[in-house]
Formats: structure tokens, C-alpha cells, sequence
């Protein structure tokens, strides 16, 4: 059956750096479903060819030793363009004579990928379904959606009724590349397909739970939308509060696109809804020192590049259990963990032991860029008395399975393709997800409490946030992990 991958926002540097080079590698392994066609649609006047020349150029760059021009001339045969406008009906309806033409057959499966600038995303869904695009008698027709997926509660809301007006709910595909991490998914592995974490998993076994991730570069060019936008709409209401779903769900009954949403919805229903007062004890923000002179930055922004967020689950498993949740950029490196704390003993026989949680066991899952788990443990130290030390069990995706991990958008854009929603947001859990930024952004907005911090590039965000752990009896774990 034929397939068309169709890319709104063709000219775009997400279709150059993520998109066709994902598609090209899916290609490459053959995993690509057979007769897959990728249509590009954007205002340029491309023509087929010049679009393939042009993408040609940009997956030699991004794709590295893996491009080969002989399979990339295959795969290119099956490239097509269609200039157009999303204001224009007229375009949307030579987009659909191309397909049809290219297609040959039906039925066909389609995914329409909004890789445009956001503002465009209602207008091209209502575009779709206007042209008949979105009709699935003649076969499935997905739509995927890239982030961010609204800027605040009532915006996602809109946006939400707007792509319903044509497209049924299991047709839309919201995308997180945080889900498509290898290490994430992996995360859902490690507990539900082993039975020594998930009896530990829980309250009686874990102090808290800290998610951070940090990011070395600083907003570089994007300072234009990153300052109407700052780090709780750029990082927490999507990855972060993601992760906090993945590590804080119940096991699903099935590993299906609802079972799972359910259970991940779960969680986020559970957190505690933060007000005023819990807003400026439980939250903490930042900016690097340099950001309000960049280029594109409003004069005195107040916009936040770093935060950390204090967060309480109220059910069963979590209860009493905060998850510290941290992200900024201009940090000390890239790094995505997720850190289990566990307990201290309740009773040490060893004076040299743990004396607190934070030198107990700790789970640290690294999900980017030195994959892998570690698990650290006391041990005896040999001949030294009862000399305790740290060590751990040490798994590296590099070491174990070789080869490269694959990039996010690989498994989203086949799953996709194959209609497996599994790995996307579902409405209910984008709009509670906004339901818990959205307090948190407008009492920032209004207070001058917690106040902003200014940080030095480089360091782990602000000193002060140290501070704020130590005041709560834990530490961050400031740990960048070795590469090798
Ligand atoms: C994006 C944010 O969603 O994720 C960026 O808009 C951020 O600001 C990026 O840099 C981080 O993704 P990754 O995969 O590099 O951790």
C-alpha cells in the first residue's frame, strides 16, 4: 500500500537537520514501509528536482559516513514538491491532486508532518480538512504536531478543538523527541520488564527524585522565540513533566498507544497543583549572565533560562516523595539524568556508613549523552577496617550494544507511519500538562518572588539553587558523565 510522508515547512531547518535524514536512515535499514513517498510542501519555489538537490546536500552534512549518494538516488525518486502557501485553499488542492497522482493506487496511508513555524498550525489542519485531506475513506490520514504544542493552557485548548474539527483524536500525533530517546523508552523497560525495581519503587524505598536536564549551549539564535518562551514552556511542560510520566506511572495492562497514555495522564492528574505561596518556596529561577544583551532579547527580560521545580505526586506510590525537577541552559554540559534516591538504612551498624539519604543507594538513569544506568552501592573497602565506599554497577549502552543510538525522530516518525501512537502526547495529557506550568508562569509573572537569579554560563545554574536543595536536606547531583 502506498505511503506519503507529506512535510509542511519543507524549507524549514527541522525537515533539513531531523526529518529527511531520520527518513533516509529508516530508508537505509529498509525499515521504511515499502512505496513511501515524502512530498514537501512550503512557500519556495522548489521544484522536484531542486528540492531533492537541496535535501541531497543537507543529509550528506547531517547523516555523515552513514550517506550513501547511490541509496540516497534511490530513495530521492521518490521525493516530490508542491510550492504553496498555507493561507491558499488552491494550494492544498494541487496537494492533493499530486498525491493522488503519485499514489497510483488506493487506499494509501498518509502522515502530514507541521514542521512550520507554530502560528501555522490550526490554519494548515483546517486547510487538510477543508481539501478533503483529512477524510480517511481513502485510507488512514495522520497528522503529526510538532512542539510546542500551545503556549499556555487556554492556547493548547484552541488549538486542540481546532485540529479536532477534522481529524479524530487517534489521528493526531503530538509530538516529544524526548519519547523517541532510546533511553527513555528504555526506562519503561527497566521497570516493567524486571521484578527486582518496581517493589522498590515507591515511597517506603525512595527519598525523592531528581530530573535534571541541563544543557551547555545558550539560546544561540533562537533568542527571538526563546524569550517570549523561557525554560518552563521550552523544557518542563513537555520533556520534563514527560520523564516525570515515564519514572512516576503505574505499569500499563498493555503496551498500547491508550493503555499507556492513561497511566501517564495518571500522573500528572496526581500532582499537587502549586499556588502562590508554594510557588515561591517550591520553585527557583535563573538567567545566565549575558542573556538580556543577546541579540533578540528584550531590554531587562525577566525571562528564566534555568528553573528547578519542586513537585509532589498525591497517590499511593508517591506520596511524601518530591521530585526536583532542573533545567537551564549556559549550564556545565549536556546532561539528561533521571536520579533515584533511595533511603538511608534505618538503622547503620558501620560508623563510616550513609548518614543521610543522599550518601544512600542512588539509581542514576543517564539518558543522554553517556547512556546508560548506574547503580551505586556501598561495598566494604578491603583491609581497611570497616571502611566504607561507594562504588556502583556501572551499564553503558556504548560499551553493551554498540554501534550508534539512533536519533528521536527515527522510531517517532516510523511508528507514525505505522500507526503506533504509543510514543506521542495525547490531548488530556498536553492540556494538564499546561494545567501545571500555567500557575507556576503567571505567579512568576506577577510576584518578584522567587526572585531571578543571575547565573555565571558554565556552572550548574545558579549557586543559590545549591542553597535551595541544602535548605531541604538533599543536594543536587552535579555530576557530568564521562564519555567513552
Ligand atoms: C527542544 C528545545 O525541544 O529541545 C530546545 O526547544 C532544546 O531549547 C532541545 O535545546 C533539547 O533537546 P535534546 O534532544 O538536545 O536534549
Amino acid at each position: 500500500m502506498p505511503h506519503s510522508f507529506v512535510i509542511f515547512g519543507a524549507s524549514g531547518d527541522l525537515t533539513h537537520r531531523k526529518l529527511v535524514p531520520a527518513l533516509y536512515h529508516l530508508f537505509r535499514k529498509g525499515r521504511l514501509p515499502k512505496d513511501t513517498c515524502i512530498v514537501g510542501f512550503s512557500r519556495t519555489e522548489f521544484t522536484h528536482e531542486a528540492w531533492r538537490n537541496d535535501l541531497a546536500k543537507a543529509v550528506a552534512r547531517y547523516v555523515g559516513a552513514d550517506f550513501d549518494a547511490k541509496l540516497w538516488d534511490t530513495l530521492a525518486q521518490n521525493i516530490y514538491y508542491q510550492p504553496g502557501d498555507i493561507g491558499e485553499a488552491k494550494d492544498f488542492a494541487a496537494l492533493a491532486k499530486l498525491l493522488k497522482e503519485i499514489e497510483k493506487t488506493s487506499p494509501s496511508t498518509r502522515v502530514y508532518y507541521l514542521a512550520t513555524a507554530p502560528q501555522f498550525y490550526e490554519q494548515a489542519t483546517q486547510q487538510l480538512g477543508k481539501a478533503g485531506l483529512a477524510d480517511e475513506s481513502g485510507g488512514q490520514r495522520r497528522v503529526i504536531i510538532e512542539k510546542p504544542f500551545g503556549t499556555d493552557l487556554a492556547s493548547a485548548k484552541h488549538l486542540n478543538d481546532a485540529v479536532h474539527t477534522f481529524f479524530r483524536e487517534r489521528q493526531v500525533y503530538r509530538i516529544d523527541h524526548y519519547l523517541g530517546k532510546e533511553t527513555v523508552q528504555n526506562l519503561l523497560v527497566l521497570r516493567f520488564a524486571n521484578t527486582i525495581f518496581e517493589p522498590i519503587w515507591n515511597r517506603n524505598f525512595i527519598d525523592h527524585v531528581q530530573i535534571t536536564v541541563a544543557e551547555e549551549v545558550d539560546v544561540g539564535r533562537r533568542a527571538g522565540y526563546y524569550d517570549s518562551a523561557g525554560v518552563v514552556r521550552d523544557m518542563f511542560q513537555n520533556h520534563l513533566l514527560q520523564l516525570v510520566m515515564i519514572t512516576a506511572m503505574e505499569a500499563p495492562v498493555r503496551f498500547e498507544a491508550d493503555a499507556v497514555r492513561n497511566e501517564k495522564v495518571k500522573v500528572l492528574q496526581a500532582i499537587r497543583p502549586l499556588t502562590g505561596a508554594d510557588i515561591h518556596r517550591d520553585t527557583f529561577r535563573g538567567q545566565y549572565r549575558g542573556y538580556a544583551d543577546a541579540e533578540g532579547v528584550k531590554p531587562g527580560s525577566h525571562t528564566a533560562t534555568f528553573a528547578a521545580i519542586k513537585l509532589w505526586i498525591d497517590n499511593w506510590r508517591w506520596q511524601g516523595v518530591p521530585f526536583y525537577l532542573r533545567s537551564g541552559k549556559a549550564m556545565s554540559c549536556r546532561t539528561t539524568q533521571i536520579v533515584v534516591q533511595f533511603r538511608e538504612p534505618p538503622h547503620m551498624l558501620f560508623a563510616d556508613g550513609p548518614k543521610d539519604a543522599s550518601e544512600a543507594n542512588r539509581l542514576v538513569i543517564q539518558v543522554q549523552p553517556a547512556e546508560g544506568i548506574q547503580l551505586q552501592f556501598e561495598t566494604k573497602v578491603p583491609d581497611a577496617g570497616m571502611r566504607l565506599r561507594q562504588t556502583d554497577f556501572d551499564f553503558r549502552y556504548q560499551r553493551e550494544f554498540r554501534g550508534v543510538i539512533p536519533e528521536a525522530y527515527e522510531r517517532l516518525l516510523l511508528d507514525a507511519l505505522e500507526g503506533d501512537a504509543s510514543l506521542f502526547a495525547r490531548a488530556d495529557e498536553v492540556e494538564a500538562a499546561w494545567g501545571i506550568c500555567d500557575p507556576i508562569l503567571a505567579e512568576w509573572q506577577r510576584s518578584d518572588q522567587p526572585a531571578l537569579q543571575i547565573y555565571e554560563p558554565g556552572l550548574w545554574g545558579p549557586e543559590e539553587s545549591t542553597q535551595w536543595m541544602a535548605d531541604q536536606g538533599r543536594q543536587w547531583f552535579d555530576n557530568c558523565p564521562v564519555l567513552h
